[in-house]
């Protein structure tokens, strides 16, 4: 049986030589496959008279159990050496430093926020705000836009589900009617009101989007009332505002008739640059206008005696003017490399 124990040690031997369990099973089938070797032997038993087969199968099945044997030693060998490979290319080392931490920053539009309060409140503006889950009261009709109004359809609304008379509010000027109501509570004992001069900066929702359009934006409100307050007083108010927020005389302002239903007369803010990229471009930035007399009612305020202004002006859009940002969304997609070059 010579030849028996020479396939046991060629086997034994192919199986040591292999660096990697794909290259073991293929050793594995020349020996113990279909037609390997050892296999071969055990059919070729049935051609033997009795007394030889048995002899002979007793040793084939012997050889058999020791190829089996050393091939699992080795796949065993092969398992522990990849994991020990595995781990040593894995290994962490704890002992490392951190990373460090970044710098966090203001978001770009929360900048630009600052520093209008700031150029406001330099003419003696104070912030107010309110709410912006917005009854359909204050949002609309507190605002001279009953219902089937027209001008209700200029803008698409959120309402809310389950909450009749609920929504999302559609523009900051809400705050209008309510900062009257708190202003006239306030100085309801005193010989005179004082002017109510105020910025109501927050995020207001539309049905809307594109590069230009989020269904979520930001307005800056403004409001004056007083005894005298007319319409020369907001064009001087805005056209300062626009040269001192872009640091430059180098503007023109203009004031386009529009309609809103709670300015009487009601106008469109553009402004150009006369010089610089955007020059001799006309740019819209805010909607204005005389407070309309029922608006004045609305908040408890006597439109015999007092007069204002109010503007709502598209925070984000003086945020990409100042900038130079083209696309409105990258404001709220909060991608690190474009916060990262506000820090
Ligand atoms: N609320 C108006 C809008 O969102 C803007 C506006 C505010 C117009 C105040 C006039 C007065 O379009």
């Amino acid at each position: 049986m010579d030849q028996l124990e020479q396939l046991v040690s060629q086997a034994v031997a192919d199986f040591e030589t292999v660096s990697d369990a794909n290259s073991l099973e293929q050793a594995k089938a020349r020996y113990l496959g279909k037609s390997g070797s050892l296999t071969e032997l055990l059919k070729g038993l049935g051609k033997m008279e009795p007394e030889a087969r048995k002899e002979a199968g007793a040793a084939i099945n012997r050889a058999k159990a020791t190829v089996e044997q050393a091939l699992e030693a080795r796949r065993e060998a092969l398992r522990k050496s990849q994991l020990a490979e595995q781990l040593a290319a894995e290994a962490l080392d704890v002992t490392l430093p951190g990373r460090g931490n970044g710098n966090g920053g203001l978001h770009p539009v929360t900048r630009v926020l600052e520093r209008i309060e700031m150029l406001f409140a330099g003419i003696g503006f104070s912030v107010a705000d309110g709410p912006e889950i917005e009854s359909d009261w204050y949002n609309f009709t507190a605002l001279n836009t009953p219902e089937n109004h027209p001008a209700r359809s200029m803008h698409d609304t959120f309402y809310l589900e389950d909450a009749p008379g609920v929504l999302l509010r559609t523009h900051t000027s809400p705050v209008q009617v309510r900062y009257m109501h708190q202003h006239v509570e306030r100085y309801k004992d005193a010989a005179t009101m004082p002017d109510i001069r105020i910025i109501a900066p927050g995020r207001v929702y539309r049905v809307d989007y594109d590069a230009t359009h989020s269904p979520m934006f930001h307005q800056i409100e403004g409001l004056w009332v007083g005894e005298r307050v007319s319409f020369a007083d907001l064009k001087g108010v805005i056209a300062d505002f626009l040269r001192r927020f872009f640091e430059t005389d180098a503007l023109q302002v203009r004031f386009r008739p529009s309609f809103f239903p709670f300015t009487e007369p009601s106008a469109e803010i553009d402004f150009a640059f006369m010089s610089g990229p955007n020059k001799g471009k006309w740019l819209e930035i805010a909607g204005c206008g005389v407070v309309h007399p029922k608006v004045l009612r609305h908040g408890g305020i006597d439109p015999e005696r007092y007069t204002g202004f109010a503007f709502g002006m598209g925070l984000d859009r003086l945020t990409m003017l100042r900038y130079g940002v083209d696309d409105l969304r990258l404001f709220f997609e909060n991608d690190l490399r474009f916060l990262s070059q506000f820090r």
